[in-house]
């Protein structure tokens, strides 16, 4: 097997996942500026809300980059594209209208790009669908702000070309446009509403989701080409995962899940690490790879009954919903450095 595991369409993915996510950063940093540059109270306050909005989607974003599992930079050209935007927004040049014009504009591609990788991941495997799942609560949101926007571009607009107030009954136009695109994303809004206060059962069981999955997407494989691609990915999620259960969850239960239960898990892991590296070394195209994935996945599959029952139950009983959530963002936060120097010692 070759030893780079990184497949050219999960890492272009990757990187439309990076472009995504300096853009939001980016629409964050305006959107700031304007509520501390406009005075119109209605057009402040359609800003602050988007800006809770785009605070929140980039925590969406960044849990998904982390279950995603490729990690790659955004590409020159979008960089540059921000850089000169910024010149234009902090600049003096443009009146507030043209600003909030470009802003719109920017929105519109945040939009392309989320939709993009939706579909792209479609063609890729069932396991980066589901990683890139919470991303639609972004489109739609950005999609609701683009109606939003078109509102404040026609009041400011009317306002600078005429020094009028534009018709009536505009917010009450938006505002339906809104609920409609909500009526349509109804669903999906409700699906991922929390996604941000995940608790750590939350987060693991994800992970345990996506890994079977992946097990699927061998078991129904024939082209070892895709078997290679499927199980690289597999490889990078249970290592990277199991190191950081071993890192932040594991200490963490210790105290009331008992020595012996958690001392089970960490001989199981290490079952497990030993297995995927020779499997690792193993041509994707033989019986004797499937049959030791399959060795796999049962030891893999009694090791997640095992957290999903007793251990959950264990942290259900001894920690607060707030400590639970710390472990969360401890846990992806781990995940993040592990994928980072998974990525670095492969270049
Ligand atoms: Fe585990
Ligand atoms: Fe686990």
């Amino acid at each position: 097997m070759v030893s780079t595991l990184d497949d050219t369409k999960r890492l272009s993915i990757a990187r439309k996942l990076a472009e995504m996510r300096s853009v939001q950063d980016f629409l964050i940093t305006n959107e700031k500026r304007f509520i501390t540059s406009v005075s119109d109270q209605k057009v402040r306050e359609r800003f602050q809300s988007m800006l809770e909005d785009d605070q929140k989607n980039l925590g969406v974003l960044d849990t998904a980059i982390v279950q995603y599992g490729v990690r790659a930079e955004p590409s020159e050209t979008v960089n540059q594209m921000i850089q000169k935007a910024e010149e234009m927004m902090s600049g003096s040049q443009l009146s507030l209208f043209e600003k909030v014009f470009q802003h719109e504009a920017l929105k519109h591609q945040q939009v392309m790009t989320g939709l993009l990788i939706h579909k792209a991941a479609q063609k890729v495997g069932a396991d980066v669908e589901a990683a890139i799942t919470p991303i639609n609560t972004v489109n739609f949101e950005n999609r609701a702000h683009q109606e939003q926007l078109k509102g404040v571009l026609e009041v400011l607009g009317v306002r600078e070309l005429t020094g009028q107030e534009a018709d009536q009954g505009l917010w009450a136009r938006v505002q339906d446009a809104v609920a409609a695109l909500s009526g349509v994303a109804g669903s999906v809004m409700t699906q991922s509403s929390d996604k941000s206060d995940m608790n750590l059962q939350d987060v693991i069981r994800m992970d345990h989701q996506k890994v079977n999955v992946l097990f699927g997407e061998i078991a129904n494989s024939d082209d070892p080409r895709k078997i290679e691609e499927y199980f690289g990915q597999l490889y990078k999620d249970l290592m990277v995962h199991a190191e950081a259960e071993e890192q932040v969850v594991y200490p963490a239960v210790r105290p009331f899940y008992g020595d012996s239960d958690v001392q089970e898990l960490y001989d199981e892991q290490a079952q497990m690490k030993t297995m995927l590296d020779q499997i690792k070394a193993t041509n994707p195209g033989t019986q004797g790879f499937k049959d030791a994935v399959n060795r796999l996945k049962d030891i893999v599959m009694d090791h997640v009954r095992q957290e999903e029952s007793t251990m959950f139950t264990a942290i259900r009983n001894n920690c607060s919903s707030e400590q639970s959530e710390q472990l969360a963002t401890e846990f992806k936060a781990a995940k993040d450095r592990l994928q980072q120097q998974m990525s670095a010692s492969m270049k």
